[in-house]
Order: structure tokens, then C-alpha cells, then sequence
């Protein structure tokens, strides 16, 4: 997002700003940068954990990367062709194992393994592991999709977003690992970040040294990427939070480099900086030459691709796309369904949103896009054609119009505060309220990540109207950020982050609930007659409260915050609500 980043290299080179700190870049070397990856990959054949993902009533992916022999490590390119043994057990001490087989995986796909078991039952829990000739991997919990026609189940899962590895410790995954209610962990984007350690570091200095992102520059090749991916996989909480329970991904921005769009990024500098002589002699490595962007987007759809729980695009849903088609949608029988969306492939390059003293004109230009048309048709058509109770929608930005506020710095009249989310893409923006407003059978609700603060908006349809008109079409929640900096710490303090948010809400009185100081996840559950979002915070252990940041304390905790639900038929926000109960069901287990 615009919003928060770190000085990027561009920033440093375009005003000249090379420090020296930012000549001492290569002090690591790429040998001693891989040493605390290299250490998990020794660690255990099956150190980086395991993973399950896109639950089907009858499908399930199996995720793994083996180390075979100890030069394996990730990004290496090095080891072995390796054969690897799965199981899928309707016990958790596989006696019943109902599927098995084998898999071979080489350095060509990093040995990264992925399986995609068929022919399961719905709604029922399974175990599975993996083993080579050297190991067996730990024992992973997944289950198929509450999704049976003709009944109605329990739907709960956990969204999150923005989980930066030098923001803090991963206190929130290991909230969700804690818990036992899920069907299912919705990651919205942000996953990993593309900074370094120096200049670009983002995050709390307190870190530096502590929790460090591998390979220290940003990362550019595919060695990188794969490092980087390997780095994240490392850390028990988010390990145990891909043990205990299916995931659905998408990637954001940052999983590329910031503020991507179909040809570029914020973050990547096309053109070699003429003034800088990247071959001499103690060049500084933190400044390479980023070359062609489709290239790097290719690197890094690869990584991503090996290293998460996500199965090949277009080999299970097939529509009409542009480049590689991610996005995809979930069935939950009668009672919901879950369009993923993806956002950054094919979207036009942001603007400003204010040009020559007036909102931009460009911001509502119907040639510019945030989903490719074939997507939007494909998203408009499911909402519109829906016959489960919900539409839900998992998007990467923030969907609501948010109008900016002078606590920011100074506003024009209908200045939009962010124009990389969908206020910066009007017409598609229109196009999916009005989608939204001709539903007969579904109430949407989009699910958000991005922004790193918590909010719950009414969606109307006519912003400008809004309460005289109570047009909302649908609701948006948006979770908190994993770890990377909210409002708290990029204003400074809370109070100002409090004021900031107050003010935010008068501005937009359609946005319900605002909170920018905590970091966690938000747990949705969804039932015939309403959906409800919790928000769940991280809070440092002991009594520091907020004078000590949570995300630097390892013994950190999570606390249920409050809740915000939205009662069929209504598609207005209601609350806050009462915390959510037990499940009003669980999913079958074939033997125990
Ligand atoms: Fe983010």
C-alpha cells in the first residue's frame, strides 16, 4: 500500500541519498545470510513444516519442502531428485489411512512437494505426513469444506493480512493455532515483505538484530524469493498455524514488491540509476539494478506457487482471465460462498488523488482497472447469480469509499485518502456495488486485509447520500495487520492514532467500527441469519499494556477485542454484538 512504506532504494537513489549506512549493505554475506534458513533445513528433513490448503467438499492440497541431504537449502538449487511418501489418515495415528502415494520433487521447484488428494468426504477431518528416505515430516490436521447440499453447517474461519517478519513476532498465528473452532485461515495478502535489513528495514527498530528478514536485501532474484519464503516458514507460530488447519491464499503487493500494478512497482526501479556504477569494486549490494519487472513478477509467482498451500491456477477452475488466473471460489452449501479475488496482476498504475489542485478525474476513468474486466465479469456474475445466503469476498483493499482527513494534511473537497485500494479504481469500484445492489439472493460481504487498522463498513451505494439515503448494498470487514505498522506507529502515539480515527469516521460515517492501534486477526463465522467478525488483538504478557509494543514481546498473548455482525437481509453493519459461542456443529471424524 502507499500508505507506511519504508524509503525504498528508488526513494534513496532518486534524491541522492546513498548513506553510508547504505553502503554497508553487503557487511552479510549471502553465505552467513542463509545460516539461520540452512539451520532449520538441517534441522529436520521436513524442518519448514507442513501445510494443507483449498478445501473442496472432496479435495484437499497437501503442502511440504524436504531437505534430502544437508546442501539442499532453499534457493540453493542444490540436492538431490527426492521421492517423497504422503498419507492421509482418517485417524491421527493412521491407522485408517485412506489416501496415500508418492511424489517426486527436485531443486528445480525448490523441493517444495504438493498434492492434491480427490475423492474425500465433506465436512470430515483427516491427518496427514509426509516421509522420505531420511524422515518423517510432523503430523498435519486438515479437513474438506463444510459443503453438502442440502445442509447447513458451522462456517468459521480466521482472516488475516500483513504479516511482516522484521514487524514483530507472529503472536496472532499462534492465536489462531490455539484455537480449535476454524474450518478454515483466509490470508488476504502481505504474507511476506520484499525489504531488507538496512535503509528499507520496515518496522520496529527494536528488531534490528532480532528478527531480521533472509536475504538481507530486498529481494530480487529468484534465490531470493525462495530465501525469503523459507525465512517466513521458520517461524513456529505461523508453522503451527498451517498445522492445525486448511489455508486459502492470495497474494498482495508485497508479495511481488510494493504497490505492484501490471507493469511495475512502487518498489522497482526499471532503469538502472545512470550515476551508479553497479560493477565496480565495492559496489553496494543493496543497490542492484532491478531490471525488467515481468521477469521478477514471474520470480516471484514461482516462489509463491512452491512455497504456499495454493494449487496450480487453472488446474481445477477455469474462467475467462488475463496472464495467470488466481482467483477462485468456494462453495459452502447452501449457506455461502467465498470468491477469491487478485488484484494486482493485471491493474492499472495508481495516480495521485489530487491533480493540478482538483480530485484526480483520472481515479474514475472507466478504462482504468483494479481486477482485469474478465475477472470483475466473473466476480459480478457470482454476486449477482448467487443463491447461498452470503457472497463473501476476499479481497486485498480496502473496498469502502474513505474520503481523506486534514489530520492527515490538507484535503480537497471528495479527496479519496488512498488511491491504491478500490477508491483509486472508481468505475470498477461502481460497477461492483452495482453488482452488489442487484443481488436478489446472496448479501455480500467483502473481507479485507491491507490498511493494518480494523474496520467494519456499511457499503452504500451513494456515499454521498449516506445516512440520508441508507442505500448499502453490503458489509466490508477488514482485519488488523499480523505485525506491520498501523496507525499507532505511523502517527506516533495512540492518542493520535485515536484522534486520526475518530476524525476518520466523521468523515465517513458509513464505516461503523475504526481501530488502529491493534495488531491480530478477526475470526468470521457465518449462519443463515447473520455473519459476525470478532477482532482478536495481540497484547504484550505481564502488565505492560501499551507502553511495551506487543509485537516485540515472544511471550506476547492474544485477547478477544469486540465484535460487529451483519443480520440477513439487512446488509448494514449491526453492533457491537456479543462474543461468538461454541460451533453449532463439528466436522465428522471417521475413526478416533
Ligand atoms: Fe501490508
Amino acid at each position: 500500500m502507499a500508505f507506511e512504506t519504508p524509503l525504498s532504494r528508488r526513494t534513496l537513489l532518486k534524491g541522492g541519498a546513498v548513506t553510508a549506512a547504505a553502503l554497508t549493505f553487503g557487511a552479510l554475506t549471502a553465505e552467513e545470510a542463509r545460516a539461520a534458513v540452512d539451520q532449520t533445513a538441517r534441522s529436520g528433513v521436513f524442518g519448514f513444516g507442513v501445510a494443507s490448503g483449498d478445501p473442496t467438499a472432496t479435495e484437499l492440497l497437501l503442502w511440504t519442502r524436504v531437505t534430502p541431504t544437508p546442501d539442499a537449502t532453499p534457493g540453493s538449487g542444490r540436492g538431490p531428485r527426492t521421492k517423497v511418501h504422503w498419507e492421509l489418515s482418517a485417524d491421527e495415528d493412521f491407522r485408517h489411512v485412506v489416501r496415500q502415494g508418492t511424489e517426486w520433487t527436485d531443486a528445480g521447484r525448490d523441493h517444495t512437494v504438493k498434492v492434491v488428494v480427490h475423492g474425500l468426504e465433506p465436512y470430515t477431518r483427516y491427518w496427514y505426513r509426509f516421509s522420505a528416505k531420511a524422515g518423517t515430516s510432523p503430523v498435519g490436521r486438515t479437513q474438506t469444506a463444510p459443503d453438502e447440499p442440502g445442509s447447513t453447517h458451522a462456517l468459521r474461519l480466521a482472516f488475516v493480512s500483513c504479516s511482516n517478519w522484521t514487524g514483530g513476532f507472529f503472536t496472532a498465528y499462534r492465536g489462531i493455532a490455539a484455537r480449535d473452532d476454524l474450518d478454515v485461515v483466509l490470508h488476504l495478502g502481505d504474507y511476506l515483505y520484499e525489504y531488507g535489513n538496512d535503509d528499507d528495514r520496515y518496522g520496529p527498530a527494536e528488531l534490528a538484530g532480532i528478527r531480521d528478514h533472509q536475504p538481507p536485501v530486498e529481494m530480487l532474484s529468484l534465490e531470493d524469493y525462495r530465501l525469503r519464503h523459507a525465512l517466513y516458514k521458520t517461524d513456529p507460530d505461523l508453522q503451527a498455524a498451517h498445522l492445525r488447519f486448511p489455508w486459502i491464499v492470495i497474494f498482495d503487493d508485497h508479495e511481488i514488491a510494493n504497490d505492484a500494478y501490471a507493469t511495475g512497482a512502487e518498489n522497482h526501479e526499471t532503469q538502472d540509476d545512470p550515476d551508479t556504477d553497479y560493477t565496480a569494486p565495492g559496489s553496494p549490494t543493496g543497490i542492484r539494478p532491478e531490471g525488467d519487472f515481468q521477469a521478477r513478477r514471474r520470480r516471484a509467482f514461482q516462489a509463491y506457487l512452491e512455497w504456499m498451500p495454493i494449487r496450480e491456477p487453472e488446474s481445477w477452475q477455469r474462467e475467462r482471465h488475463q496472464g495467470t488466473q488466481f482467483f477462485r471460489r468456494f462453495t459452502f452449501g447452501d449457506l455461502a460462498e467465498l470468491s477469491v479475488i487478485e488484484t494486482r496482476q493485471n491493474r492499472s498504475q495508481q495516480v495521485p488523488a489530487t491533480a493540478d489542485g482538483v480530485v484526480n478525474p483520472a481515479l474514475a476513468d472507466p478504462a482504468r482497472h483494479l481486477p482485469e474486466p474478465q475477472q470483475l465479469d466473473w466476480l459480478t456474475r457470482g454476486i449477482t447469480g448467487s443463491r447461498a445466503a452470503w457472497h463473501l469476498v476476499g479481497n486485498q483493499t480496502v473496498f469502502a469509499r474513505l474520503f481523506g482527513v486534514p489530520a492527515l494534511g490538507p484535503v480537497l473537497p471528495g479527496q479519496v485518502f488512498n488511491t491504491d485500494q478500490w477508491d483509486g479504481y472508481q468505475a470498477d469500484q461502481r460497477r461492483l456495488l452495482d453488482a452488489m445492489a442487484a443481488a436478489r439472493g446472496a448479501d455480500p460481504v467483502v473481507l479485507t486485509g491491507d490498511i493494518h487498522a480494523s474496520f467494519a463498513n456499511d457499503l452504500p451505494r451513494d456515499p454521498t447520500r449516506y445516512p440520508v439515503d441508507r442505500n448499502s448494498v453490503g458489509v466490508e470487514f477488514v482485519c488488523p495487520s499480523v505485525t506491520s505498522n498501523g496507525f499507532k506507529e505511523s502517527l506516533g502515539s495512540a492518542a493520535t492514532a485515536q484522534a486520526v480515527t475518530a476524525a476518520a469516521q466523521v468523515a465517513n460515517p458509513w464505516v461503523r467500527y475504526l481501530e488502529g492501534v491493534g495488531h491480530g486477526f478477526v475470526v468470521l463465522d457465518v449462519t443463515p441469519q447473520r455473519v459476525q467478525a470478532d477482532y482478536w488483538f495481540i497484547h504484550s504478557s505481564g502488565d505492560k499494556g501499551l507502553v511495551v509494543d506487543p509485537r516485540l514481546d515472544p511471550q506476547a498473548t492474544v485477547g478477544y477485542e469486540t465484535s460487529f455482525a451483519s443480520v440477513k437481509g439487512t446488509r448494514r453493519v449491526s453492533g457491537p454484538v456479543a462474543q461468538l459461542g461454541p460451533r453449532s456443529d463439528q466436522p465428522r471424524t471417521a475413526h478416533r
